[in-house]
């Protein structure tokens, strides 16, 4: 399950640009912020090797990095950019929604949830929507480092709560881990979990 080798191949305006390659690929989805291109970072072990930003909305195509030559890590635009006009977010829903559904190689979506913060609705919304549409998809809690004090902000309470949520929507909840990009926490039983769900 280790990474020996990691490239950027191509940033794709839209899914009918994405790799034609067949290569399995893993997509990091979640809300704008939530640290989907530290993540990346974090598991490739380089610090700049996706672009991160405090300003949301920085990763706006759909960018490919292959890894050991074999498998692809995507990383998608965030959603739920609180400023964007509505036409941007139509926009943003047509265009991964494209990509899910149209996406043969797709083994399965990191949906990422900030665990630092209560449950949003969107990131709710965006697990229905997927389970709807029979898309895999494994939770990743992001930033369980970040403790604010104070109760409903703890990392264990928001997840606990998040997935009390889930429950009642699913009969077999998606598998989850946590993680903190600041930390390493969680790293290498997501490397370990996509190399599993790779060969399964
Ligand atoms: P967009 O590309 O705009 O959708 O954002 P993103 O999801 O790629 O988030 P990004 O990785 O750029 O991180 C957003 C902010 O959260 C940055 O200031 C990061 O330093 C911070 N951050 C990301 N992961 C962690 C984490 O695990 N712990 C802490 N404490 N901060 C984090
Ligand atoms: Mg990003």
């Amino acid at each position: 399950s280790h990474i020996k080798q990691v490239e950027f191949v191509k940033s794709s305006p839209r899914a009918r640009d994405c790799p034609r390659d067949g290569r399995p690929e893993f997509a990091i989805l979640g809300r704008s912020n939530v640290g989907k291109s530290s993540l990346i970072n974090s598991l490739v072990r380089r610090k700049e090797f996706a672009l991160t930003s405090k300003k949301p909305g920085k990763t706006q195509l759909i960018n490919h990095f292959l890894v050991n030559r074999s498998w692809y890590i995507v990383d998608l635009p965030g959603y739920g950019f609180a400023n964007a006009p509505e036409s941007t977010r139509t926009d943003w829903a047509s265009f991964t929604k494209g990509y899910f559904l149209n996406r043969d190689t797709l083994v399965a979506v990191l949906l990422l949830v900030d665990a630092s913060i209560p449950p949003q609705k969107i990131d709710l919304d965006c697990a229905n929507w997927l389970g709807r549409n029979n898309i895999g998809m494994t939770f990743v809690f992001t930033k369980c480092d970040k403790v604010k004090g104070g109760k409903g902000t703890r990392p264990d309470e928001n997840v606990k709560h998040f997935q009390d949520l889930i429950n009642k929507y699913y009969q077999e909840p998606p598998p989850w881990i946590m993680t903190s990009s600041a930390t390493g926490l969680g790293r290498d039983e997501l490397l370990l979990h996509m190399s599993q769900l790779r060969n399964y």
